[in-house]
């Protein structure tokens, strides 16, 4: 191998489409679901992969987790080298910028890697691929401190923000799937599908498990219909209630409030 092949990074630069304040749902849920595990690490280091055309997301993520883990330092990793150029003069205390791809470009095992909006550019037989490279660089599971590792956070979602679906993964692979949207614009959950990560688009199809639980969800919904009057975020609730009779939903109300609920990857996994 050349020096320079040794050097590429991996992955195929894309669309560098962003907007500021378009991923403060992820944000935030990161900041409730892995805050304790990045205020107790040693060296809370969160990437911010493929940032995009401007650095926005990463500068909001390092505001968003310093609130919860005031250690934290974030680091924006980008394929495409313009950008990385362009993202230099918004670099500050806990944030600089490298260029790279999945081989992460870092000494150190993240203790979170999130990339928003990038897989979903590719092929859907390179998703297992990516995941498995980049949770083998997470910060390894303690047993001993009782960490559960670094998180990795891949998802989608729309332009401005209002939509989106992630996957939550750990060392060990697939945790869980969250759904969370801004309810006064929803007219049904599956309207989320538009913005199913790649493991799971194309998936949306009858015999699948994604399908049968979006099915379900829109079922709810109408079910919980009365519930509107007392506005969408009582009905959201009332149907995530309703949804954990056959579904494994891996929060509480508390989350629902919000707008998400989470479910146990298992569930929603592709059949093959
Ligand atoms: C659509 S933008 C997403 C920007 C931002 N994350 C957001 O959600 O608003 C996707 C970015 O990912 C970058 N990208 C694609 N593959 C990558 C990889 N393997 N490593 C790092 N960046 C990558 C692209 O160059 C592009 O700038």
């Amino acid at each position: 191998m050349t020096a320079r092949a040794a050097h590429r990074p991996v992955g195929s630069v894309t669309r560098g489409t962003t907007n500021p304040n378009r991923l403060r749902r992820m944000d935030r849920w990161i900041a409730h679901a892995h805050g304790a595990e990045l205020r107790r690490a040693a060296d809370p280091v969160a990437v911010d992969l493929g940032y995009g055309a401007a650095p926005w997301t990463s500068v909001e993520l390092l505001g968003r987790l310093r609130a919860v883990a005031p250690r934290v330092r974030v680091v924006g990793v980008e394929i495409e080298p313009a950008r990385v150029a362009a993202a230099q003069p918004y670099a500050r205390d806990g944030l600089v910028f490298r260029h790279g791809g999945f081989e992460i470009p870092l000494p150190q095992r993240p203790y979170l890697v999130r990339a928003a909006n990038v897989l979903r550019q590719y092929d859907e037989d390179e998703v297992a691929g990516v995941w498995e490279r980049l949770c083998a660089r997470l910060a390894p599971a303690d047993p001993v401190t009782g960490s559960r590792g670094g998180l990795l956070v891949e998802g989608t979602c729309d332009e401005i923000g209002r939509r989106h679906v992630w996957v939550a993964l750990g060392p060990e692979g697939p945790r869980t799937v969250t759904f969370a949207t801004r309810l006064g614009s929803l007219e049904r959950p599956s309207d989320l599908a538009e913005r199913l990560p790649k493991a799971l688009i194309h998936r949306n199809v009858p015999g699948e498990p994604v399908h049968a639980f979006l099915r379900d969800f829109d079922r709810a919904w109408a079910a919980a219909a009365p519930y509107a009057s007392y506005g969408a975020r009582q009905r959201w609730i009332r149907t995530v209630r309703q949804l954990t009779a056959d579904w494994p939903v891996t929060d509480g109300p508390a989350r629902w409030r919000q707008g998400e609920v989470s479910v146990d990857w298992a569930a929603l996994a592709p059949r093959s």
